[in-house]
Order: C-alpha cells, then sequence, then structure tokens
C-alpha cells in the first residue's frame, strides 16, 4: 500500500518536473493555434491560389486557399478531417520532430512559414491540443443560471460582438456558431482569431472557457423576421443599404445591349436582373426599358438558403467579394422565404391592387402619412401614388420590406389584407397639378 502510494507521489514529481522542464511559451501555443486555424490570415500572406496537392477529397468542396488551412485537413477537434487523420497522437511529441514533418512531402510551405511559425506550430500541436468533446459535455453540465452569468463575455468581449453576440456582420451570431460549432468555437476562444486583437482565454483555465462556451450558447439566433426584411432592402439595393463604395463597372452578368447599363452600378442590384416581381423573364420586367431576360428567383423559393448564399457567392453574381456574411444569410433567406406570389395583390393585367382603397385610407393615415404626408407629396423623390401607379411592384416590394437605409418600416409581418387595402389607396393619391 505504502510503496504504491510512495511511487504514485514520485511518478508525479517526476511528472511535475518534467511539465516544467518543457513548458512552453503560452504566447507561441497560442499563436501556433492561430496558425493552425489559418497562418495566411495570422501572417498576412497570401495563401496560394491552387488548391494544396495533397487534399484529394472530392466529397466536399472547398475554396483552393482554404486546402492550405491545417484545419481542412485535421479538423477543430485535432481528429483529421476530409480523409487525413489526426494529429491528436502528436501530443506531448517533440517539438523539433514535429517541425520535420511540416518541412515533409505532405505539407509543402517551404517559403510560406518560417521556422518560428513551424515552432509555435509544433508547441501548439505538442502542448496546445485539447480534448474538444470533452469539453462540450463540460459545458452541457454547466448550470443555466451559472451559464447566463457570464460577466467576462460581458466585459472582455461584448465591445466587439455586443451583448447578444451578434454585432459583427461578416460572422455568423455567435449564439448559433457555439451552438453548431463548438469546437471551432472553442479552438478560437482558446487561441484567439488569426490575424485579430481579438484576446486568447488559454491561460485562465478550461473552467473559465467551458463557462464561456456554455454561454454563448445561450445567446440568441439571428432574427428570421428582420433577416428577411432586411434581404429585401438589400435585393432592392445593397450598395445604398451597405453604404458602401458603388461598383463602378456593369455586372459581368448583366447583358450589353439592355438598357440601365449605363449606369454601372445599377447593373448590381438584384431587382434589376430578376424584377420587382422575382419573376424575371416570366413577369412584368419581361418587356420594356428594364428587360433583361434573366430568369426569376421564383423556383428559389423554400430552397436551403445555404444553397442560396452559394449562387450568390459563386462566378456568376461575385458577391462574396462585396457583401459580408449576414448580409448574404439575409438576401438568402429574403429570396427562400421572403419572396411572395404578387399576382395576388396586383392584377397583373390592370396593374391594379386587389384591396379596398376606403379600408386602406385610415391605416395610410397612421401609418405612412407622418412621413410620406397625406397626399403623399413628402420623402420620395417621386410621388408615392403616381410610382403606386405606373409600378405597383416596386411599391409593394417597398411595402412588405421597408426602404433601403432608411427607417420606413417594412409592413411584411402584417395581415396582407392591410397591405392590399393601403395599396389601392395609395393608388388613388392624386398629384399636385
Ligand atoms: C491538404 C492536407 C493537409 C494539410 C492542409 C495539412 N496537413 Fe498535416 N498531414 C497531412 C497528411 C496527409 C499527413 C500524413 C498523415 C496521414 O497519412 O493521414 C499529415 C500529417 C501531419 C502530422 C503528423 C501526424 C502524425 O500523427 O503522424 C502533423 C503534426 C501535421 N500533419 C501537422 C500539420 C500542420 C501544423 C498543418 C498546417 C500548417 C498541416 N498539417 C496541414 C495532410 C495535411
Ligand atoms: C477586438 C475585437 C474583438 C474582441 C474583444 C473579441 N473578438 Fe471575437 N472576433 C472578432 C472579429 C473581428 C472576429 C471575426 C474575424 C473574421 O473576420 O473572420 C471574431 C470572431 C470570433 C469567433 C469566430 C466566429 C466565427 O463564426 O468565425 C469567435 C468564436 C469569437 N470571436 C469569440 C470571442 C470571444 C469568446 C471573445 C471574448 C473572450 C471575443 N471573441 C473577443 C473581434 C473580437
Ligand atoms: C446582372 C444580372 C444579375 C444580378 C444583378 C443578379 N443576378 Fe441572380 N442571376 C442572374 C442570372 C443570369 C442567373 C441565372 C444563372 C444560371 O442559371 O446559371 C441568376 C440566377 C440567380 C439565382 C438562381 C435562380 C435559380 O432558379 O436557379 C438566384 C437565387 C439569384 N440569381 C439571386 C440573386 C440575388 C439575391 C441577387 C442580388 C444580390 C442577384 N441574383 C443579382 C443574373 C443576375
Ligand atoms: C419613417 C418615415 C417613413 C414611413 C413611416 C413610411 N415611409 Fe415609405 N418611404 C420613406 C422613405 C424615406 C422612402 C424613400 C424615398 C426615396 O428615396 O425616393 C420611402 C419610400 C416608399 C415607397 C417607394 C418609393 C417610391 O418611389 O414611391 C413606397 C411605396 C412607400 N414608401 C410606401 C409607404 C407606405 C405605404 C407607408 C405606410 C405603411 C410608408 N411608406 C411609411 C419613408 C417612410
Amino acid at each position: 500500500m505504502k510503496r504504491t502510494t510512495l511511487a504514485t507521489w514520485v511518478l508525479g514529481l517526476v511528472s511535475l518536473i518534467g511539465t516544467s522542464a518543457n513548458a512552453v511559451d503560452p504566447a507561441s501555443v497560442v499563436r501556433g493555434g492561430r496558425l493552425y486555424d489559418n497562418w495566411s490570415v495570422e501572417l498576412k500572406a497570401r495563401p496560394p491560389n491552387h488548391p494544396n496537392p495533397v487534399f484529394k477529397t472530392q466529397q466536399v468542396r472547398v475554396d483552393a486557399p482554404d486546402t492550405w488551412r491545417c484545419v481542412a485537413c485535421h479538423g477543430w477537434d485535432y481528429q483529421g478531417n476530409n480523409g487525413v487523420s489526426g494529429v491528436r497522437g502528436r501530443q506531448k511529441a517533440d517539438p523539433a520532430a514535429l517541425v520535420a514533418v511540416l518541412k515533409d512531402a505532405n505539407h509543402g510551405y517551404e517559403e510560406l512559414l518560417d521556422d518560428g511559425d513551424r515552432l509555435d506550430l509544433a508547441n501548439f500541436i505538442a502542448s496546445g491540443q485539447t480534448d474538444m468533446q470533452r469539453l462540450v459535455e463540460a459545458a452541457r453540465r454547466v448550470k443555466p443560471a451559472q451559464a447566463s452569468a457570464n460577466k467576462v463575455f460581458a466585459t472582455v468581449c461584448s465591445v466587439c460582438h455586443g451583448l447578444d453576440g451578434d454585432r459583427l456582420r461578416q460572422i455568423a451570431p455567435l449564439g448559433d456558431s457555439a451552438r453548431q460549432r463548438p469546437f471551432e468555437v472553442l479552438h478560437v476562444a482558446l487561441n484567439g482569431h488569426p490575424g485579430g486583437n481579438m484576446p486568447a482565454l488559454r491561460t485562465l483555465g478550461e473552467d473559465t472557457v467551458v463557462r464561456m462556451l456554455a454561454y454563448l450558447q445561450t445567446l440568441p439566433s439571428f432574427n428570421l423576421a428582420a433577416s428577411i426584411a432586411n434581404g429585401g432592402r438589400l435585393y432592392d439595393d445593397w450598395q445604398t443599404h451597405i453604404a458602401g463604395q458603388r461598383q463602378a463597372l456593369p455586372h459581368p452578368a448583366y447583358p450589353p445591349k439592355a438598357y440601365y447599363a449605363n449606369t454601372a452600378s445599377e447593373t448590381w442590384r438584384c431587382k434589376e436582373c430578376h424584377g420587382w416581381d422575382y419573376k424575371g423573364n416570366q413577369g412584368q420586367y419581361a418587356k420594356g426599358e428594364h428587360a433583361t431576360g434573366i430568369k426569376g428567383l421564383r423556383a428559389m423559393a423554400g430552397a436551403d438558403p445555404e444553397r442560396i448564399m452559394a449562387v450568390l457567392r459563386s462566378r456568376s453574381h461575385l458577391y462574396g467579394a462585396v457583401l459580408k456574411y449576414r448580409d448574404l444569410q439575409d438576401l438568402a433567406n429574403f429570396v427562400s422565404q421572403g419572396q411572395i406570389d404578387m399576382d395576388t395583390v396586383i392584377d397583373p393585367r390592370t396593374g391594379l391592387a386587389r384591396g379596398d382603397a376606403s379600408q386602406g385610407a385610415a391605416h395610410y393615415r397612421s401609418m405612412c402619412a407622418g412621413c410620406h404626408g397625406l397626399e403623399g407629396h413628402f420623402v420620395a423623390k417621386r410621388h408615392t401614388g403616381r410610382v403606386s401607379r405606373t409600378d405597383p411592384w416596386h411599391s409593394l416590394h417597398n411595402m412588405l420590406n421597408g426602404h433601403p437605409d432608411d427607417t420606413m418600416p417594412a409592413l411584411r409581418e402584417l395581415d396582407p389584407k392591410v397591405i392590399n387595402d393601403i395599396l389601392a389607396h395609395i393608388q388613388t393619391l392624386k398629384e399636385r397639378p
């Protein structure tokens, strides 16, 4: 009995000395973690444009530069990914041996990384890996009351992420990523974000990180109704809505002979190619000055938003370079769930709203006249009544989703009858002589 205790004690002491002798600089470990996540962002270097020849799988589509990220092949849980084995077995390995691995044939990073980078990566592999599954399970055991009282997030993270974790438009709300991709979120919380000045929590201990994950998992998801309406405003005119730079060259998919081609930035508006009625060459904009001959989006109603985001990022559309993640997501939600069949509101032959104008008048006076004036003469560049007669599909889209970069309310969640009646009413508003 005594001997075992003593042996355990001696072993414990040896391993304690062992660890302290091997103690690595935590700054090197977390930097290694960030390089593992995305070395080119961390190094502010350009990743190769061609796919990594070692990246073999055809099952998943990964953009060429991303095939050079360690995580693409070895995973957020370090257990391997896309047909490659993990690096878990190399925990506690000799960093010098790992540096040698990073110079082998599988890892053609000769000029891309320097020896300092390789050493940080080796330190991360040798002493920075964590059992992700165990942390996720520990987070599940954190009591709800404890999880929701996380003051670290409120004081350390919220300056950038907002108290609800959804302020940054370039990433998904943290609540969603923590629920859907907990390993990735843990890796980022432990090591920080490549190229950023986000603090790494590693030295605060696993408990802090586990509680952080549990807390992030309680944060709200994006609001679908708000996302759809925002997508509708982006569909109308995303350049105005995000107050970004206007495009100087016409959209490559815009037919050279179409009418609007002389205003380059206009050719980038979704509505210009797909119509205010979303029906493209099958709808109201099949002819006339806005005709492009391009198909509509009605077939995409109900489609998986991820699929629509892929279309928007693809070569046919090129929006990945000019819009942030959340903007693309809002557009996709709009296309998937925000389109309505406008024929149910507007008679396609006469262009007249099917609603009851006398019923709509009261709604108009209470909800719209404050900005537009009783007779529709204010705020809008063009008279609201005139637009609603010549281009009722435009008016209806704005009524449902609001106006880009403006506080005009989106009516899409109100009773459709109210919307029909207001549109019928504004069609009766007369311009002053
Ligand atoms: C395109 C895929 C790919 C990428 C990217 C990649 N590796 Fe590897 N890695 C491999 C393959 C293949 C092996 C050999 C193991 C196997 O056959 O599955 C390997 C092995 C390793 C091993 C040895 C694992 C063991 O147990 O023998 C380490 C350590 C390693 N990689 C680290 C890294 C690091 C760090 C990065 C980023 C700088 C990286 N890898 C990027 C494909 C990749
Ligand atoms: C100085 C600003 C800043 C602070 C402080 C900050 N972050 Fe971040 N964080 C960012 C930025 C910017 C990104 C997005 C990076 C990008 O563009 O890919 C990000 C990304 C993330 C991501 C990745 C999400 C994803 O979907 O890719 C996680 C997780 C995260 N932060 C968690 C935290 C936590 C937890 C804290 C507090 C310990 C924190 N952040 C503090 C700026 C910050
Ligand atoms: C310059 C013209 C143009 C603009 C602007 C444009 N698109 Fe497209 N869009 C097209 C063309 C052309 C196709 C058909 C491509 C194909 O079938 O390969 C298409 C197809 C689509 C599809 C797939 C439809 C289907 O049934 O397969 C979606 C979804 C889509 N566009 C959404 C949008 C959104 C959202 C915007 C605004 C952010 C937008 N588009 C802006 C030209 C345009
Ligand atoms: C907070 C002020 C505000 C309120 C309230 C408001 N709007 Fe607007 N609306 C605007 C602004 C600003 C525009 C954009 C004008 C422009 O740029 O030409 C606009 C544009 C429109 C347009 C399309 C633009 C056009 O050229 O005709 C329609 C249709 C419209 N509003 C209808 C309504 C209706 C119906 C209501 C009531 C349900 C309403 N608005 C309430 C501010 C408002």
